[in-house]
């Protein structure tokens, strides 16, 4: 016999008669005749009851099953008399897989999200772990489809690079070179020795490699892990991260803000419409207001205002901040909040940043100024997105580039896209746990991923 998903078995409409089911017990107790088994098998947070009577053959075992122990179940389907479900299982034959031991350490209580960190290899058994991990997939599928019904071609941009898109230095070395005894040239670590013939890191961003694919294949856009290695131990920062980045041609900034607006609004749509189930454990146990704050990024039209204009509030209000604002110091977190939370009460664009704060491939406005850069801010979270027009001239292309530091010849093939065809293009990313977090209400973004990459922590 085939074996039902939960997910499928409570969302029939009627009795597919005998069934079988395999799964982790949540729970088990005990009646006069018969053992009540909670079993959850991942597909969905709902547990299937199973009623296993004490005439089956192998009761004595039954009786002795603990939490965490992994079942399989055949028996009838049958409508349930209690109002937690439509259906349960009345058990013929029950095999184990394995008993736990009773130092399983996910009884049935409610543990700190801190305490399951340090055992991220069973939290997703937990409800809420499940539910995120579910809702992870959910919202991948959601983007996909979101570009996929705009025409974009989903491409793959590399994991290792020899490119520093921000600029900001802060990268993961790749390196085959032998570490405890490097090769050496004049003192200096022999880098036409390695594997790429000279250094090369781990990826910031698909970004430029997007512009490539954008200049010949139209809208594009990739969505993969990125790493970045930044000592900050911020609930929202993390070395591995995955990032969704659309890249569109014959568009500007006003271009680019619009598919950003439209795609947080189609992707919560899509979670709110299809992971009910799982989203009403986070509105009840995780943030009270996540349904109403969800309902408002999908029915309110986001604030658009430029960097100046979030400068002069934010230098409006006094004693506020542990960082101090002034045109062009970057936004904090703090401040972003504030404009989010505080001042707007709802999601919002900002744009015209200074260039100096800004990297290279941002294209510059005509106040010599500023940059067609753009973030897009959400409650409780801060930056979700950052974005922008980019630099399409090669002469000031060429010039922002040696203001930055950076060495013209090692990005020859970025600036031949400037030569030859150049048109004005745009783009953005998006911080896919920071989007997770945005839509379970989940407030430490180490607590969206299964396995965190932070400073420190690489144990599973
Ligand atoms: O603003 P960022 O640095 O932009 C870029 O990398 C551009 N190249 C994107 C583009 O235009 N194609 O990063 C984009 C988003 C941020 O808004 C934030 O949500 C997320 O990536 N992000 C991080 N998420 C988790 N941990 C980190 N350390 C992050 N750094 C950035
Ligand atoms: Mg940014």
């Amino acid at each position: 016999m085939e074996c039902i998903k939960v997910k499928a078995l409570l969302s029939s409409k009627e009795s597919i008669g005998s069934v079988c089911v395999k799964g982790w017990i949540k729970t088990r107790r005990d009646a006069k005749t018969f053992s009540f088994i909670e079993i959850n098998d991942g597909s969905c947070l709902e547990n299937i009851q199973v009623i296993a009577d004490t005439n089956m053959e192998n009761y004595e075992t039954i009786k002795k099953l603990t939490t965490g122990s992994a079942v399989s179940v055949r028996g009838e389907m049958a409508p349930s008399p209690g109002k937690e479900q439509a259906w349960e299982i009345h058990a013929k034959k029950m095999d184990v897989f394995n008993t736990a031991p009773e130092d399983y350490p996910l009884q049935k209580k409610r543990h700190s999200d801190e305490f399951l960190r340090t055992i991220s290899h069973l939290r997703p058994r937990t409800n809420k772990y499940g539910a995120a991990f579910r809702i992870r997939s959910e919202l991948s599928f959601a983007i996909h489809q979101f570009f996929h019904e705009r025409g974009f071609t989903y491409i793959h941009t590399p994991i290792i690079t020899g490119s520093d898109c921000e600029g900001a230095g802060e990268l993961f070395q790749v390196t085959a070179l032998n570490l405890e005894n490097p090769p050496k040239n004049n003192g200096h670590i022999d880098y036409s020795c390695d594997f790429f013939g000279k250094p090369a890191n781990l990826t910031v961003s698909g970004q430029l490699e997007a512009e490539l694919l954008a200049l010949a294949l139209g809208d594009v856009y990739t969505f993969g892990p990125t790493f970045r290695a930044e000592d900050s131990n911020t609930s929202r920062h993390m070395a591995e991260f995955w990032m969704v980045e659309p890249e569109m041609t014959f568009c500007d900034l006003k271009g680019d803000m619009d598919n950003a607006e439209a795609f947080i609004k189609y992707v919560t749509q899509y979670i709110v419409s299809h992971c009910g189930s799982d989203l009403s454990l986070f509105a009840r146990f995780v943030d009270k207001t996540l349904m109403p704050t969800l309902e408002n990024i999908i029915t309110t039209e986001f604030i658009r205002i430029p960097y100046k204009e979030a400068v002069d509030i934010l230098s409006g209000v006094k004693d506020r901040f542990d960082y101090p604002v002034d045109f062009g110091s970057d936004l904090q977190t703090e401040h972003e909040r504030f404009l989010a939370e505080t001042h707007f009460k709802q999601p919002l664009m900002v744009y015209g940043y200074p260039k100096s704060i800004k990297p290279f491939y941002m294209r510059v406005n005509d106040d010599d100024q500023t940059v067609a850069a753009m973030d897009v801010i959400v409650p409780r979270i801060g930056e979700i997105i950052g974005g922008s027009q980019r630099e399409e001239r090669l002469d000031i292309l060429e010039q922002r580039m040696t203001e930055t530091g950076i060495n013209l010849s090692d990005y020859w093939w970025y600036l031949d896209s400037r030569k030859y065809g150049s048109v004005y293009h745009s783009g953005y990313g998006v911080g896919f746990e920071r989007l997770m977090m945005m839509l379970t209400g989940i407030s430490n973004i180490r607590d969206v991923i299964p396995f965190p990459r932070t400073p420190g922590n690489i144990e599973f």
